[in-house]
């Protein structure tokens, strides 16, 4: 497979995900949170999906399309690893779905990044919230569930806080 194939199936099976998600939390009241906002298409994404909710993100530094960077109110400017365990004061109301996309294309990098994130999103998700994540992750208190129909296995993972 080409690397144009396989960034189009990720794409494709980031879409499926979100939109998946999206229609699963649509009747539970509760904030979103992004985590890595990039070029801003998950970001646009979810915005438009749940049009009316409260998006917080998390970003290192913003490159986004100036349309799609949130208020300064809904951003986590900074290292990740250094501002999420504040974040839950800052929220105030435990999200429902979270969204992580922080892969910068080094694998070992990415799983060590995603290694110490899934510990410390838990505390900011609420009951039954979902991790849709371009990474796999090990969240205490979430189990994996199975992916929408077209999204392969190891693809995208999406995980359920009891
Ligand atoms: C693959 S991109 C996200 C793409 C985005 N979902 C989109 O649709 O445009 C990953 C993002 O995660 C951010 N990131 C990576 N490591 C981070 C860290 N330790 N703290 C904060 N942001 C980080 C990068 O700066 C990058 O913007």
């Amino acid at each position: 497979m080409s690397r144009l194939e396989s960034a189009i199936r990720r794409l494709q099976a980031q879409k499926i995900c979100l939109d998946w998600a999206a229609t699963q939390i649509s009747a539970q009241p509760g904030p979103v949170l992004e985590l890595g906002l990039g070029n801003g298409r998950t970001y646009d994404h979810l915005r438009d999906r749940l049009a009316g909710r409260e998006i917080f993100v998390f970003e290192r530094q913003v490159a986004a399309h100036p349309d799609c960077v949130p208020d300064d109110r809904h951003l986590f400017l900074g290292d990740i690893r250094n501002i999420i365990s504040d974040a839950a004061d800052v929220i105030g109301t435990p999200a429902v779905l979270a969204h992580c996309d922080i892969g910068n294309g080094d694998k070992t990098e990415t799983a060590t990044l995603a290694a110490f994130v899934g510990p410390s999103l838990a505390p900011l998700l609420a009951h039954g919230a979902l991790v849709v994540s371009g990474q796999a992750m090990v969240i205490p208190g979430c189990s994996e569930v199975p992916l929408p129909e077209g999204v392969p296995a190891d693809r995208y993972f999406i995980y359920r806080m009891a």
